[in-house]
């Protein structure tokens, strides 16, 4: 696999998607939502990944979508973009997800990180949503998903004045999970998402699917959607493997099935 603006490895059942627009501090053009979803798409459907990173560079995860790509769209232009749908494919990836952030992830970049299932930050991380400044808005969920993370207060501090919020702030308003020296950030991501890609896979999938429902349902229906798929875990090898092996006091074999 090889893209025009994103570079792909994988190590083992992990799998790295690394921005790679850096003179442009990875700002994210059409061509960029198609390199990443397709990536991300491909590594979804391949049975021998287990998790997913995506990261940018030390100075930028990225700066938001591509402002000088976006300036002379009309209306129809923008209606007509497969841009917001590409986004949509990339939250609908079933594997677990994890961002690793550093320096600016702002407009499109922050939305992006949160597209994906947590966020693991360098402390020289910079969040913001500053459409604002720009006479426009977040396109990429952000005014929903940023608001779900942080809450009304925080999100529409943010939205509205268009600030930064460095990683301490992240972390204390659980934007982010946790807060690492920069040159210590990709190994604390692979550790994270190698333990994560150890796990059985259906099991990853329907734990992701259930946090996912708590933001999507109102808590009877979610604690519902819980206890089904909770029940369908008993229909899988890897449970009676995952339990077999605790009390053998050994550790699991997986067959991811
Ligand atoms: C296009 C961008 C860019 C962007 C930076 N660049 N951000 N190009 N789109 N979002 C380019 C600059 O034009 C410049 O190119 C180069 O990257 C380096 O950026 P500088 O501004 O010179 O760097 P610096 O002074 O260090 O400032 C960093 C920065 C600033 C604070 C991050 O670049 C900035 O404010 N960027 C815009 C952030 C933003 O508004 N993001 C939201 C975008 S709207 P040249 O060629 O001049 O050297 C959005 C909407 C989402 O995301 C929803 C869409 C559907």
């Amino acid at each position: 696999m090889s893209y025009e603006t994103i570079l792909v490895e994988r190590r083992d059942r992990v799998a790295l998607i690394t921005l790679n627009r850096p003179k442009q501090l990875n700002a994210l053009n059409v061509q960029m939502a198609r390199d990443i979803t397709d990536a991300a798409q491909k590594f979804d459907a391949d049975e021998t990944i287990g998790c997913i990173v995506v990261t940018g560079a030390a100075k930028a995860f990225a700066a938001g979508a591509d402002i000088k790509e976006m300036t002379d769209l009309s209306y129809m232009d923008a209606h007509r973009l497969d841009w917001f749908h590409l986004w949509d494919r990339l939250a609908d990836v079933r594997k677990p997800m994890i961002a690793a952030v550093s320096g600016y992830a702002l407009g499109g970049g922050c939305e992006l990180a949160m597209i994906c299932d947590f966020i693991i930050a360098a402390d020289t991380a910079k969040f913001g949503q500053p459409e604002v400044k720009l006479g426009v808005m977040p396109g990429i969920g952000g005014s929903q998903r940023l608001t779900r993370a942080v809450g009304k207060a925080k999100a529409m501090d943010m939205i509205l004045t268009g600030r930064m919020m460095d990683a301490a702030e992240a972390e204390r308003a659980g934007l982010v999970s946790r807060v690492v020296a920069p040159e210590k950030l990709l190994d604390e991501v692979f550790d994270a998402a190698k333990t994560i890609a150890a796990m059985s896979l259906p099991s990853t999938r329907m734990n992701k699917e259930a946090v996912n429902a708590a933001f999507e349902t109102g808590l009877a229906q979610g604690v519902r959607f819980e206890r089904r798929l909770f029940q369908a875990t008993f229909a899988m090898r890897d449970q009676k493997e995952g339990m077999a092996a605790f009390v053998e006091k050994r550790p699991p074999s997986f067959s991811h099935d």
